[in-house]
């Protein structure tokens, strides 16, 4: 159990996109941690099967099937919480999508697909939580996926990488406007971490590009300096410290951890 725990017994945490990836792992940290978790995912199936690997280890959780890029399915989520464990103290916009083309051959559907995931789910769910944490004594944290992609531009990733530098410069504008009523918002970056979004780009590269299975892999983390491929944990240890009391003097940052990719 984290040192954190006394500090945030009786708070809740929501984690979208959390049944798999980065979004399970930052849902176990924060279960750690102390906070009750609200698991929230578009794959009933895996979330369900999240919600009984935490609580078989004894955690309080519970789990709203929804579509980040559907605004009523983030009101609900938002509605659920509270009506289960009566506030929201910490949301994480986690769920993202990624597209992997060369730019030229992007049909609008696709752009479709991810504007509405990545941007309009980030935005859908920091409305819908911030209507809520402005009723609410104490700090309120939103946090946010961005990504290494927020800050940094990919060939075959152009329309990822339009969408995570929007979720950055949404971060910094709601930052600004949350802050009168004690809500912070933030994002983490993460590099090039093993989940299935990564088994699919590999995949992308050898189905565009002609790549061997996980060449593209090697050549992304490579050269990471901290010498292996992120772990869920990694980034779930930044957003366990942005959920903290002991980040509540930081807003308006997109913070990147990735062992040493992208310097900013
Ligand atoms: N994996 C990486 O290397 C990496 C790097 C930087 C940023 N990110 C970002 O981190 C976040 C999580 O990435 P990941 O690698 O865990 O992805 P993932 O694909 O491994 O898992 C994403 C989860 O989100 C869910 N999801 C997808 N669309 C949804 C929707 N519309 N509504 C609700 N849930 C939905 C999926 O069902 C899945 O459980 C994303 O925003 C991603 O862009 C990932």
């Amino acid at each position: 159990m984290s040192a954190n725990k006394t500090s945030t017994e009786s708070k809740v945490a929501v984690i979208t996109g959390s049944a798999a990836g980065l979004g399970n792992g930052i849902a176990k940290r924060l279960a750690e941690d102390g906070f009750k978790i609200v698991l929230h995912d578009i794959d009933e199936d895996n979330l369900k099967q999240a919600e009984q690997t935490l609580k078989d280890t004894g955690f309080e959780v519970t789990a709203v099937v929804g579509d980040v890029a559907n605004r009523d399915d983030q009101f609900n989520l938002v509605k659920q919480a509270v009506d289960k464990f009566g506030r929201i103290d910490v949301f994480v916009n986690n769920a993202g999508v990624e597209s992997v083309a060369p730019f030229l051959e992007i049909e609008e559907q696709e752009v479709d697909k991810l504007f509405n995931i990545n941007v309009k789910g980030v935005i859908f769910g920091t409305q819908a939580a911030a209507e809520q944490m402005k009723q609410q004594e104490g700090v309120g944290k939103i946090i946010n996926a961005c990504s290494i992609a927020g800050h940094e531009s990919y060939e075959m990733l152009s329309l990822y990488c339009a969408t995570k530098f929007a979720v950055r410069s949404f971060t910094y504008a709601t930052a600004k406007e949350l802050a009168e009523y004690d809500i912070r918002v933030n994002a983490y970056c993460p590099g090039v971490a093993d989940t299935p979004m990564w088994e699919r780009i590999d995949q992308a590269f050898v189905d565009h590009k002609g790549y061997a299975p996980k060449q593209a892999w090697n050549e992304f983390t490579g050269g990471i300096l901290v010498g292996r491929p992120q772990q869920p944990e990694d980034v779930a240890n930044l957003v366990s410290f942005l959920a903290s009391k002991d980040a509540n003097y930081i807003t308006g940052q997109t913070i990147l951890t990735d062992g040493g990719m992208v310097f900013r």
